[in-house]
């Protein structure tokens, strides 16, 4: 949920640290801070808030110069910068200058940068206060600086101090670490927390992840669980925690010059919606090149014999991933047949595992990171279920679990931390999968599967449609923006959309609001309606319309503003609704690719006219990396 960057070579340091922070800052934005070796010391500089606010600290302190970005005193050219820095999303010690990395042992001889959770903080700070030492930060990245210090008093070495400490620690975490009498180096920590380094020449990086390092070089090491590296200009050491030296594989990754381009756009946010018909298309060319072809998923190592004795599908994910699961769902009970249950990843954790050989695991996560994901996939593998990944990040440690069985969502890199584009993928990716089971255990009718397919490959052009009426639906609906509470209320494959809604409108703008399945609003949901709630019903035709038309109409009865999501033509909804947010006419069983985008733009529109964060909005992260 943290961001660490680090860099060793001869360019200006603080620029480039700025750079890479601006690169992460989507993992938490609660405070930022650097450590750089300056003269005989390290110097710690650090602010709470945002990068900007680290920006104008490092300005006040000369350490930045305005508009060039350059350095003041530091870093001057030909010689070897060293740094190391952080943004934080808090979750030992509220967000304040104080508890921002990096974080100092007490003899401010060596700094710390850390992302993740240290499980066994209070049991290591109780020790460390008993030998004397005093704690000035709520955090547990204290606790892992002052470790380190005690055992480099103790080792009189580097490289022990770090071993000693990390067997030490328990908990999932990624350090970046600089020694003051060490002025050319960074140690670097990775156990289940993503951390990779990026290879230039005379020149190395560390980040928490590829699409960082990429802007500043092409060739990277990913670093795996419980390897320590020592990066130098020139070179660098991998070792396992037992100290011996191990062989790492360099890869290759496209250099991307400017991730953070917004194309235009106001927003990363209102980017990323308009991206959703390439990011669907790109996927359907891949997977299903023609709708008379079977879908191809070579990669995927699932053989037909298991696929025919599947029992039971579980869907594992959190948020919007759930969401996406939860239209899954519907999908793979309507292709296959075959019984599937969406959990809550941080619920299953808590459940009794009913799974079998023969069950299907899969596993939904956008950042591949999500903590709460990652430990309900792996109770599911002990179970001995086969277990497939959905990802939008091929670096990442759902991937690793995925293994043989992971399906990249492709959806690019999501800058704005509510899930946008990402989500459109999974689903896309969801029902390729059903597709293909179908299609191999021969569960289905060849010609409803063929028509599915026809009109799934229309589905880029009619997302492409939607997108062309923004400006409308930013009309219709900034006249809500000041209500306090929204119902949003769909059935069958459009209920999960109705949750997506309420989720997005909630951490966008702030405003309450909830998601109901139609018929379950008169069993006390429609309580809380009246002239200020705003009933917003996804009504399209299908087996679900005159239900969802009907609990539309007990709503209004309680004279709550009425907002629809209908197709064109559908002059029915003409007499219940106020405000009809038009998509072009789309079969129920595909339409959550369509329903989902003027929600979307109801909460963009409704959280930027409020003023809010849209693309940092707060208390959140994009990766959630702990339980
Ligand atoms: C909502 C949102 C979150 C994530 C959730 C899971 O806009 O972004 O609800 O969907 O935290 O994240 P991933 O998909 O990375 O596992």
């Amino acid at each position: 949920m943290c961001g660490i960057i680090g860099y060793i070579g001869n360019k200006e340091i603080i620029p480039v640290l700025l750079k890479g922070l601006r690169c992460l800052e989507y993992r938490g934005y609660d405070s930022t801070g650097i450590a750089i070796h300056k003269g005989e010391n390290l110097n710690v500089v650090k602010s709470v808030g945002k990068l900007s606010n680290l920006e104008e600290v490092l300005k006040k302190e000369h350490l930045l110069n305005g508009a060039n970005g350059k350095n003041g005193k530091n870093g001057k050219s030909g010689h070897v910068s060293c740094g190391i820095g952080h943004t934080r999303w808090a979750t030992h010690g509220e967000p304040s200058d104080i508890n921002a990395h990096p974080h100092f042992d007490s003899d401010e001889k060596i700094a710390v940068v850390h992302n993740g959770i240290i499980r066994n903080y209070q049991e290591v700070r109780d020790s460390l206060i008993q030998k004397g030492y005093k704690f000035a930060t709520e955090t547990d990245t204290e606790v892992v600086v002052q470790l380190i210090s005690y055992n480099f008093k103790e080792t009189n070495s580097i490289l022990k101090s770090i071993f000693k400490s990390v067997n030490e620690l328990e908990g999932s975490y990624a350090l970046g670490i600089l020694f003051k009498q060490e002025p050319d180096k960074i140690y670097a920590v990775r156990r289940e927390a993503p951390l990779v380094i990026g290879i230039g020449s005379g020149e190395n990086y560390l980040a928490s992840d590829s699409a960082t390092v990429s802007q500043f070089v092409e060739k990277i090491i990913r670093l795996e669980d419980n390897e320590i590296a020592e990066i130098s200009k020139e070179n660098i050491n991998f070792y396992n925690l037992k100290g011996e030296i191990l062989k790492k594989e360099i890869q290759t990754v496209t250099r991307s010059k400017d991730i953070l381009d917004k194309r235009g756009f106001k927003h990363y946010l209102a980017k990323e919606i308009n991206e959703q018909a390439e990011v669907v298309s790109n996927l359907l060319k891949d997977f299903l090149p023609s709708h008379e072809k079977p879908i191809q998923f070579n990669h995927l190592k699932l053989t037909p014999d298991f696929l025919k004795t599947i029992d039971r599908i579980l869907i594992l994910a959190c948020g919007t991933a759930y969401h996406a699961g939860l239209v899954g769902k519907y999908v793979f009970e309507n292709l296959t047949s075959i019984p599937t249950e969406v959990q809550f990843a941080s619920e299953y954790l808590n459940s009794k595992p009913l799974l079998t050989e023969k069950s299907l695991v899969i596993g939904i996560s956008q950042s591949g990171e999500t903590a709460d994901t990652l430990a309900a996939v792996k109770k599911a593998i002990s179970k001995g279920a086969t277990f497939v990944g959905i990802t939008n990040k091929q670096d990442s440690a759902l991937a690793d679990l995925a293994k043989e069985h992971l399906l990249i969502s492709k959806a690019g890199l999501e800058v704005s931390v509510a899930a946008t584009k990402t989500f459109l993928a999974q689903m896309t990716v969801l029902y390729m999968l059903a597709i293909y089971i179908a299609e191999t255990i021969d569960s289905s009718n060849p010609k409803k599967l063929s028509l599915v397919k026809q009109e799934l490959r229309l589905i880029p052009q009619l997302i492409d449609q939607t997108l062309t009426r923004q400006e409308h639906y930013q009309k219709q609906v900034l006249q809500y923006a000041n209500n306090p509470d929204f119902v949003f209320i769909g059935r069958g494959i459009n209920y999960p959309i109705a949750l997506e809604a309420a989720l997005k409108l909630k951490e966008l703008s702030y405003i309450h609001a909830s998601g109901y399945a139609s018929g379950e609003m008169k069993h006390g949901p429609i309580a809380v309606l009246d002239t200020k709630v705003p009933v917003v019903s996804i009504i399209v035709p299908g087996e679900t319309y005159d239900r969802v038309f009907q609990n539309s109409l007990e709503a209004k009865s309680r004279q709550a503003p009425m907002i629809a999501v209908a197709v064109d033509g559908d002059k029915k909804v003409e007499s219940i609704f106020d405000t009809i947010l038009r998509i072009p006419p789309i079969t129920e069983l595909i339409s959550p690719f369509l329903t989902v985008i003027p929600l979307q733009f109801l909460s963009y529109y409704i959280a930027e006219h409020l003023g809010r964060d849209v693309d940092q909005p707060r208390n959140l992260a994009k990766s959630v990396t702990v339980e």
